[in-house]
């Protein structure tokens, strides 16, 4: 294939050329422009309508190492630029397998990318974009999907035309093979999701999702604008009662998601945490929990994000007497991860906070076996409502230093559900696995509420985000036996929770 300056066939060539560009922002302005180029058939159509638009353009290539052929596509833009008569601009950066692999991608490759830079974003990875938004259950601000102008200057293109321009011009593009893997669910709504809605609908979703896009982004802009106007003071009282709720609920989002930013693992806040601050707001409780090891209380009609009283605790340092442990189990035990002072005055604040928020209607805890035994037992002691206790067990490994994932029932509830507040006590959330799972489980059986509650929540080890209502310690992300925990059922009846260190640990 031949790789060296451009002929564009005449007048096919120039004739498309000339209609794309109609299609695109590109000549509204004639600055230099930054070109993030993949190799792929989008970004190399973008790369020649930029240089035909007349402007100075750069190519850059952003290798993520996760391909093999990474480094190849590299060389074919830096040919595509040479014979673009653009500049050439090739970047690194270690992006690690796992989960959330798309996102941390596209936020390694916006770290090196110069400001502004323009991507080939199509129509259809609009319509695509809405669609995971969709899917991610988002408000009215993702459905804006990506906004058109200098930094996507091909929302108006199809991809099919980007592809016919790349093959008009014979220009070797690269095949991108995570985009045929049906991993990435982007991948999976293009090859699936939308030829199942043509097939259904028996038109092209695309252009009617992307004007589902259009009218969603400037509806809120709109209400980005009204809210602003309206509460001017996110964190009084009588402003966010007297504004209509939608408002209040984003102009609180924004405020809880920069509140909490600074924390590692900050996160918008869930639906339910809003009802929560609802609440509060309303005045029916005084304060609530947070994920995170935040709470939100109202004193004086104004709002306060604050940090959970000794809601996060690191690691107790300075060890009491009484924590040093029995000499029977002293061999496999590590320093004293949450001291038992510590247990007894975080549980009262727990106990404290449920009886606040569940006063009108006592829940149901339901306690996890074994691991929540003492915690369980602990917590009901400490609320002063008439609660129910039951008990669920799930079948777990068991034996070995490390969760097992997910397990089986093997003691479901005595008590009924339906009309009642559920709370699960839970003694520790590692890939949050389980809790899940009985949520799912549980939510079947007619409750009026479900909310979870752990002793324990290990940081960053989540593999499904759970919305936890109350979260006694955050802790890192080591493997600990004591006050219920076990290895292999040894340790439950430590009254101090300790690092594990013995056999299987890591
Ligand atoms: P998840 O499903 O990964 O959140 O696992 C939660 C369950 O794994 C807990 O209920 C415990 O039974 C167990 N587990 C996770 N981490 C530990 C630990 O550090 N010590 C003891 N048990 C643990
Ligand atoms: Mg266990």
């Amino acid at each position: 294939p031949c790789r060296h300056a451009m002929t564009i066939p005449q007048p096919e060539g120039a004739e498309l050329i000339e209609r794309l560009l109609a299609a695109t922002a590109l000549r509204d302005a004639e600055t230099p422009i930054d070109v993030a180029c993949s190799g792929g058939p989008d970004s190399t159509a973008l790369a020649v309508l930029a240089v035909a638009s007349g402007r100075d353009v750069t190519l850059h290539h952003v290798d993520h190492g996760l391909r093999p052929s990474s480094g190849a596509d590299a060389a074919l833009v830096k040919d595509l630029a040479d014979s673009l008569g653009a500049a050439f601009v090739g970047h690194v950066v270690e992006i690690e397998p796992g989960p959330n692999l798309e996102a941390r991608a596209r936020a390694g490759r916006r770290a090196v990318l110069p400001r502004g830079a323009a991507t080939g974003h199509t129509m259809d990875d609009q319509a695509e974009t809405l669609l995971i938004n969709l899917l991610r259950g988002t408000g009215v601000d993702g459905l804006s999907g990506m906004s058109p102008g200098p930094e996507h200057p091909l929302l108006g293109l199809r991809r099919s035309e980007t592809h016919e321009l790349c093959a008009l011009l014979g220009i070797e593009t690269a095949v991108d093979e995570t985009n045929a893997e049906q991993v990435f669910l982007r991948n999976k709504i293009r090859h699936r999701l939308l030829p199942l809605l043509a097939e259904l609908s028996e038109r092209d979703p695309v252009p009617i999702l992307v004007r589902t896009a259009d009218i969603a982004r400037s509806e809120s802009a709109f209400l980005e604008e009204a809210t602003r106007s309206e509460i001017g003071d996110v964190e009084d009282v009588a402003v966010l009662r007297q504004a209509p709720w939608p408002l209040a609920a984003r102009a609180l989002r924004r405020w809880l998601s920069e509140g909490r930013r600074s924390e590692a693992g900050a996160y918008p806040p869930s639906e339910a945490e809003l009802e929560r601050v609802r609440a509060v707001i309303d005045g029916s409780v005084r304060a609530t929990e947070l994920a995170g090891g935040f709470r939100v209380a109202r004193t004086a009609g104004r709002l306060r994000l604050e940090h959970s009283v000794s809601g996060t605790l690191r690691q107790v340092t300075d060890p009491r007497e009484s924590e040093i442990p029995p000499a029977w189990a002293a061999h496999d035990l590590g320093p004293v991860v949450v001291s038992k002072d510590a247990l007894r005055t975080r549980i009262a604040e727990m106990g404290e906070a449920i009886s606040n928020d569940y006063a009108e209607s006592a829940p149901l805890l339901v306690g996890v076996l074994k691991g929540a035994m003492h915690f369980i037992s602990d917590l009901s002691q400490a609320i002063a409502l008439p609660v129910d206790v039951d008990f669920m067990a799930v079948a777990s490994d068991g034996s070995a230093a490390k969760t097992s994932g997910i397990g089986r029932i093997v003691k479901d509830l005595d008590i009924d559900l339906s009309g009642r507040h559920v709370l699960v006590v839970e003694d520790i959330i590692d890939s949050g696995l389980t809790l899940n799972y009985l949520r799912k489980y549980l939510g079947a059986r007619g409750a009026a509420s479900i909310e979870g509650c752990a002793l324990i929540v290990k940081e960053g080890t989540m593999r499904v985000e759970q919305d936890l209502r109350y979260v006694g310690f955050e802790i890192p992300p080591t493997f600990v036996v004591g006050y219920g925990l076990d290895v292999a059922e040894r340790y439950r009846n430590l009254d101090s929770i300790y690092t594990y260190i013995g056999e299987g640990s890591a």
